[in-house]
């Protein structure tokens, strides 16, 4: 995702949760959109790490079209959850392409269920994801709403003496500790389809590369342990500092609507889906994820 020079063009930008969260107006996705308005909607994403657009009744091409927009898209590791027909949609719906809910307990209801964690997409692999569009098609009447974490507000919150104490320290993250999440998967044999992945190790501290400002990189669903410190203390200072960049002061949390898209910055958010009833009622939602520009730096 590259920057440059805004020229004018009709989008309209409404913050609503402080300089993190906005509304994006004025944008058709189903019409063609021009360079220009591309170039707008990247520099107001690096302003707000979350933008909201409103009423976009998309197909899947069209979102993928608009995704590649801004760089190149990743294909998610879970097989179960990939569209059959188009692979850079990733299916985070407990409705199967049969569209029916999918059986309560199966091992894809259960891996969708670990959504509801707090993470960062893709802090699994060596160069985690820069950024998420995800489109909101079926939401639920009750729950299901997405809470996303402003962590570069929960990083400066910090004292001065504990930003640098853990800017020095690294964290092991890996796809498998996700599942290790959930008790009923961990102990199944059938534990579901995955891309393997190894263990990576990023640091605790990241600096945005483009707009240089430093967050914590957290991401609780992949975070194995700290490199540099003993299990039960690393342990203690991720639960820490999750609790810390939780709260209510840092976060947003996104109420859907039928059409919603939404677009966050991976590299200085994190988000969590708020429980709902997945047995009986559907939420579909379709995600492109933006492949990062490159290795995490403190
Ligand atoms: C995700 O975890 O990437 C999807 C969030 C959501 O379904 O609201």
């Amino acid at each position: 995702m590259k920057s440059s020079v805004v020229k004018d063009t009709s989008l309209g930008i409404k913050p609503i949760f402080r300089r993190f969260s906005a509304v994006i107006g004025g944008l058709d996705l189903s019409a063609p959109i021009n360079p220009e308005m591309i170039n707008q909607i990247t520099n107001y994403w690096l302003e707000y790490p979350v933008l909201v657009l409103k009423k976009q009744n998309i197909s899947d091409s069209q979102q993928v079209k608009f995704a590649k927009s801004f760089g190149e898209l990743e294909i998610h590791p879970s097989i179960a959850h990939r569209s059959s027909k188009t692979p850079e949609i990733y299916r985070v719906s407990n409705v199967d392409e049969n569209n029916q809910i999918m059986k309560p307990k199966s091992t894809p209801w259960q891996y969708l269920e670990l959504t509801w964690l707090w993470h960062t997409d893709s802090s699994f692999r060596e160069i985690p994801s820069l950024g998420s569009i995800l489109h909101g098609i079926e939401i639920p009447t009750n729950g299901g709403d997405t809470l996303f974490a402003d962590m570069t507000k929960a990083y400066e919150a910090l004292p001065k003496s504990e930003q640098r104490r853990i800017s020095k320290l690294h964290v092991f993250h890996s796809h498998d500790y996700i599942i290790s999440q959930s008790k009923e998967l961990s102990k199944r044999d059938n534990k579901g389809q995955y891309e393997a992945l190894p263990r990576v190790k990023h640091p605790l501290v990241r600096r945005h590369p483009i707009t240089k400002k430093q967050s914590l990189f957290l991401s609780p669903h992949t975070m194995e342990s700290i490199a540099e410190l003993e299990e039960n203390e690393g342990r203690a200072l991720l639960d820490d500092l999750t609790n810390h960049a939780t709260q209510e002061q840092f976060v947003y949390r996104h109420k859907w609507e039928v059409d919603d898209i939404l677009m966050w910055d991976n590299r200085c958010t994190m988000h969590a889906v708020l429980p709902y009833d997945s047995v009986n009622h559907r939420r579909i939602m379709h995600r492109t994820t933006l492949v990062g520009d490159s290795a995490p730096k403190a």
